[in-house]
């Protein structure tokens, strides 16, 4: 079988799509390879945990299975050890992708940290 049960079940039935009103971290990165794009929202709180994360996509199926177990990996963790999170862990965690679909992944690893980089800059700003 090409797609593990945990991808076809996060693709299927996608965790935390959406978006958050109130989110203090917003990232949208493209793929290079394919032309998606996923957006990123995380809300922050004051000792830097992520209590709420939601993502959109206009991504395939891999890109839409890998955010989905991503914002489940990160939501609750505090900010820089959501950052440790890899691409490489989120598969993993999914048991695995086809090689071709490898760079689906790195879209909501990028979008979390363009979102983090989103909620630092804000902070700085009004620091
Ligand atoms: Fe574009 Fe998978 S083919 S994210």
């Amino acid at each position: 079988m090409l797609y593990s049960d945990k991808v076809m079940d996060h693709f299927r039935n996608p965790r935390n799509v959406g978006t958050i009103e109130d989110a203090n971290g917003i990232g949208e990165v493209g793929n290079a390879k394919c032309g998606d794009i996923m957006k990123m929202y995380l809300k922050i709180d004051e000792n830097e945990i992520i209590t709420d994360v939601k993502f959109n996509t206009f991504g395939c199926g891999s890109a839409i299975a890998t955010s989905s177990m991503a914002t489940e990996m990160i939501k609750g963790k505090k900010v820089d050890d959501a950052l440790k999170i890899s691409n490489k862990a989120v598969v993993e965690a999914l048991d695995g992708l086809p090689a071709n679909k490898i760079h689906c992944s790195v879209l909501a690893e990028q979008a979390v940290k363009a979102a983090v980089e989103n909620y630092r800059e804000h902070k700085n700003k009004s620091a």
